[in-house]
């Protein structure tokens, strides 16, 4: 397999060296702590509580109408709360469900989600707060019905990125341990590595096992592709990451190649003129010219000191000494009387990395980093790394061999999850899925993804289907979607005790997965058992009291009880 090792000098990058917090850390570099304590990634998520929640100054209340529900935001006794309602015609009330709220993600610099816990799972609330408004509304995805109530699970990834450590019960989804994470917001470890070895070699005084102190990543002393996959772990989403088998996003260390952990892809979609968006300012950056000029010199770290965030004047000037350190004041073909109109004068940012609305989060605004001359004018797309317009860009590539193809397991998985979101790559995608599937027969995830396309898209090969369906869960599989698929499928072909068996591993896995109730509810009522199957759906409805086709279905299964 193309992988690159990554032998890295870095002692703290090996499997080992644990973690130990920002506060060990504080007591010889109190600079560093300080400031960075200050910036937005410094508080990434936080605990709510009277001093810690300036977005809330009185209390909220604001109605979709597209949704037919109303939300509020209310505070008492030290502890915030969210509550989604809805009330029928005749203004009786239908289902108000309020949550206590577990832990706000963001700073509030663009904005602030909220995360509530049911039993040892967490889930978003579907109420946010914008800087851009200074107010509240839904939170991204609920407005357009992709996501509702309180039903959207923080999955693993939001929190890998939001958080300085979570801890995940293994072989679940979406349930935690007690508390859910060590260290809150993104720490010093996350950019530096595992500190125990640093912190006890320094405090020994121990001489440097290298020329320099390869005890502690310094991201500044990396090579380009490794000191930029720092940043990359968090800020770079893709259209498509796929873990390699038997990740999980918590193995990645500074030093080390992200490829290793995970594969990272993107579909060749032209990008709008005014709007970019978030997690893509690696993309954005890999198609300006002074990337592509100045040969992996520009990296994020070329222009941001983590550790400090600046702001207005100051930040104007900070940036303007970093495009001076390759530009000269003449490069701009501007005249230089015309560039004094921006406030501060001359101010490179405000005209050529200005702030553009951002396409998939409403009331935000993030950075143009493209570096255009002008910015309000299309960019020249430059196809980056020179792939054809059907191929997925494929970013993850091993440092050592730049014209690497992607292994076939990560490509086609790739290419399933690229597909659900644009469909025009469903035919390739298809095919390349069939391939690995012959080649890969015991590759749990590959199984997986073919079982679920042959189910959705291909009618009338549900035999297949449920035979690599069934090859998945044999090669270690526990995805909740697989077992409630397979169970239906086992149902339909008159097994029901394999079914009930399905059904119960997702619940157990996931015990808010509701499409794994309303199977075993069927399943019941298939046996007339309706008593059982009215037990299931109030089951949902404890969990998620606004849903509306668990209502119904309990209605209809409980008439066929009375009618026994
Ligand atoms: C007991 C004191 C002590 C503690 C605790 C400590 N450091 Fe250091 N650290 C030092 C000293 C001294 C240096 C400068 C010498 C060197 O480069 O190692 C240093 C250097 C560094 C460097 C620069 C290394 C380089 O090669 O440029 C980084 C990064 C760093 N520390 C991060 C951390 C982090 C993160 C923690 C907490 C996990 C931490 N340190 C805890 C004493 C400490
Ligand atoms: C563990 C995940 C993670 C890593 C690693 C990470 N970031 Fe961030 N970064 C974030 C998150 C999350 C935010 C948004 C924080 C907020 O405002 O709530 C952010 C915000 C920022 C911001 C906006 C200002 C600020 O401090 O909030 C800059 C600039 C930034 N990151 C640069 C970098 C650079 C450069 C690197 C690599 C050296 C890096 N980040 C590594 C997660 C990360
Ligand atoms: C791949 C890493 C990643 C994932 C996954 C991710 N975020 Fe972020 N998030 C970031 C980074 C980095 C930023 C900083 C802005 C940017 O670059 O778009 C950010 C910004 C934000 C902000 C605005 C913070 C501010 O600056 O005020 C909020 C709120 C937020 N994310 C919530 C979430 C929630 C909720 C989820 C899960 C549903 C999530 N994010 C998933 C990395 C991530
Ligand atoms: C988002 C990534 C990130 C986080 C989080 C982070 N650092 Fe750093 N750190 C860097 C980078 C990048 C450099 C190299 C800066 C440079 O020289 O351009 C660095 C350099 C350092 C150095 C070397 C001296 C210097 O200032 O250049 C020390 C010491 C250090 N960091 C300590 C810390 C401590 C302590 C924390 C936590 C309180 C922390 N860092 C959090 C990315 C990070
Ligand atoms: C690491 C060096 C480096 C840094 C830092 C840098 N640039 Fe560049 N930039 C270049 C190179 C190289 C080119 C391409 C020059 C060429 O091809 O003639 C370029 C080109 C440009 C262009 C022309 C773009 C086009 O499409 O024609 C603009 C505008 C620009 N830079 C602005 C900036 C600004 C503003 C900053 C600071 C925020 C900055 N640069 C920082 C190296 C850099
Ligand atoms: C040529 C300089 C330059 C480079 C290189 C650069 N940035 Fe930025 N970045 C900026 C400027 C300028 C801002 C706006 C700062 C402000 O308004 O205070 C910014 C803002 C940000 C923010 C805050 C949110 C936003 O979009 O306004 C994040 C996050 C960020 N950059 C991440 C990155 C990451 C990740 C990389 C590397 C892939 C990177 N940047 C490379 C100049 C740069
Ligand atoms: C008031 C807005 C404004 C400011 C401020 C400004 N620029 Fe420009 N810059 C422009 C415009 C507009 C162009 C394109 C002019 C043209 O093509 O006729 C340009 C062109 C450039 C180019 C491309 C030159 C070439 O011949 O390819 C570079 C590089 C550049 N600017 C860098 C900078 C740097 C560095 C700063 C800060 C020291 C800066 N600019 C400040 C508006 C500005």
């Amino acid at each position: 397999m193309e992988q690159d090792q990554g032998s890295t000098e870095y002692l703290n990058a090996r499997p080992g060296v644990a973690y130990v917090g920002d506060e060990a850390c504080r007591e010889c570099h109190e600079p560093q702590y300080k400031d960075f304590k200050k910036t937005g990634m410094g508080r990434s998520l936080s605990i709510p509580g009277p001093g810690n929640w300036p977005e809330f100054t009185k209390p909220v209340r604001f109605s979709s109408e597209k949704l037919g529900r109303t939300y509020t935001v209310s505070v008492s006794g030290r502890k915030m709360y969210h509550t989604e309602s809805k009330r029928d015609a005749n203004g009786k009330l239908e289902y108000s469900e309020t949550h206590e709220v577990a832990f706000t993600v963001g700073s509030g610099d663009v904005g602030r989600s909220y995360l509530v816990a049911k039993g040892d799972a967490l889930f978003l609330s579907p109420i946010s707060s914008y800087s851009g408004i200074r107010g509240w509304d839904l939170s991204p995805g609920f407005e357009v019905g992709q996501f509702r109530g309180f039903t959207r699970p923080a999955w693993n990834l939001c929190l890998t990125c939001h958080s300085g450590l979570p801890r995940p019960i293994a072989d679940t989804r979406n349930r935690y341990q007690d508390p859910p994470f060590r260290f809150l917001a993104v720490g010093c470890e996350r950019c530096h590595g595992p500190g125990e070895l640093h912190v006890r070699e320094r405090r020994e005084n121990a001489p440097f096992r290298g020329p320099i102190d390869f005890s502690i990543v310094n991201p500044a002393h990396l090579p380009p592709q490794l000191r930029d996959d720092v940043c990359n772990q968090c800020h770079f989403l893709g259209d498509a990451q796929i873990l390699r088998p038997a990740k999980t996003y918590l193995d990645f260390r500074p030093g080390t190649p992200l490829g290793n952990v995970v594969s990272v892809f993107s579909a060749p979609i032209r990008p709008k003129i005014d709007v970019v968006k978030a997690l893509s300012h690696r993309e954005q950056i890999e198609m300006s010219r002074c990337w592509s000029g100045s040969n992996g010199r520009l990296g994020c770290i070329t222009c941001h000191d983590p550790h400090v965030q600046l702001h207005g004047a100051e930040a104007a000037a900070y940036f303007r000494t970093k495009c001076l350190t390759c530009h000269t004041v003449k490069t701009c073909a501007l005249p230089a009387a015309r560039r004094q109109s921006t406030s501060p004068p001359d101010n490179c940012i405000h005209c050529h990395m200005p702030k553009k609305t951002v396409a998939n989060i409403g009331h935000s605004a993030l950075t143009d980093h493209r570096i255009l001359r002008i910015p309000t004018q299309n960019p020249p797309v430059s196809a980056p790394m020179g792939e054809s317009p059907d191929n997925l860009i494929y970013w993850t590539r091993p440092r050592q061999n730049p014209e690497a193809k992607p292994d076939l397991r990560a490509l086609a998985l790739a290419y399933y999850e690229v597909s659900q979101v644009y469909p025009q790559f469903q035919q390739r995608g298809f095919e390349v899925l069939e391939q690995a599937a012959r080649e890969l027969p015991n590759d749990a995830e590959v199984q997986a993804a073919y079982g679920l396309v042959l189910l959705l898209a291909r009618p009338g090969s549900s035999a297949k289907a449920s035979q690599a369906l069934q090859k998945a869960i044999d090669s270690g599989s526990r995805s909740v979607e697989v077992q409630t698929r397979l169970a239906r499928l086992r149902l339909s072909e008159g097994n029901a005790a394999a079914a009930l068996l399905l059904y119960n591993e997702a619940i157990e896995a996931d015990p808010y997965y509701t499409p794994a109730y309303f199977g075993l509810a069927h399943l019941y009522a298939g046996t007339h058992d309706h008593q059982s199957a009215a037990e299931t759906l109030q089951k949902i409805l404890e969990y998620d009291p606004g849903n509306e086709e668990a209502s119904r279905a309990l209605a209809d299964a409980r008439g066929s009880s009375s009618h026994q």
